[in-house]
């Protein structure tokens, strides 16, 4: 019965690959002349309009799966900034990364609701079922694993995020038939 109860906890999406700007999840990989491409369309879209650069950066980053220089260099240009402007927004902001992460992001939330309700045993059974530590990515590519401060599901905690999905009341027990249900989604950023 337990068990049952627990499985109803996790909120899985079975297609929550799409992204909001219209890039579509999609098996292979494109090229980066490809993904350079759409960011040029979201960027002829965007140039003009004010406030413009977070959410430039954050389809970019869905694009991209992260924020190559190249991508920077191009926004810009574009945006009409400096590339140090550019990269200090991006510095600033824990959600983008310059660096590729897997095509999962997982995180943990270590808020205090989470903390003292397992959350640091939910990381550890991660980094080792993973075998990786907090801001690495696995060999395979498939997982980067980090920490976060709450997503706002205090009362249903423990809790981690898998890209857009919140996983409530996790149990360590469960963390393998999880990451196995990842692994066999199509994957981001193509
Ligand atoms: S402390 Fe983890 S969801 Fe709020």
């Amino acid at each position: 019965m337990e068990h049952e109860n627990e499985t109803e906890q996790y909120h899985f999406k079975e297609n929550s690959m799409s992204d909001k700007d219209g890039s579509v999840a999609c098996v292979e990989r494109a090229s980066e002349e490809q993904l350079l491409a759409r960011l040029e369309e979201i960027l002829e879209e965007y140039k003009d309009k004010p406030g413009a650069l977070i959410p430039v950066l954050q389809m970019a980053q869905s694009i991209f799966g992260y924020l190559p220089e190249v991508a920077l260099k191009r926004i810009s240009l574009m945006l009409n900034k400096s590339y140090s402007e550019v990269a200090g927004v991006v510095g600033f902001y824990s959600f983008f990364s310059t660096v590729p992460r897997g095509k999962h992001l997982i995180r943990v939330c270590l808020g205090t609701a989470c903390y003292v309700r397992g959350g640091k045993r939910l990381l550890d059974t991660l980094k080792n079922e993973l075998k990786i530590d907090v801001g690495a990515t696995t060999e395979d590519g498939m997982f980067s694993l980090e920490v976060a401060r709450c997503f706002g599901a205090c009362g249903l905690a423990p809790t981690m995020m898998i890209d857009d999905d919140v996983i409530q009341r996790v149990k360590p027990m469960k963390i393998r038939t999880i990451l196995e249900q990842y692994r066999s989604l199509p994957v981001k950023g193509a």
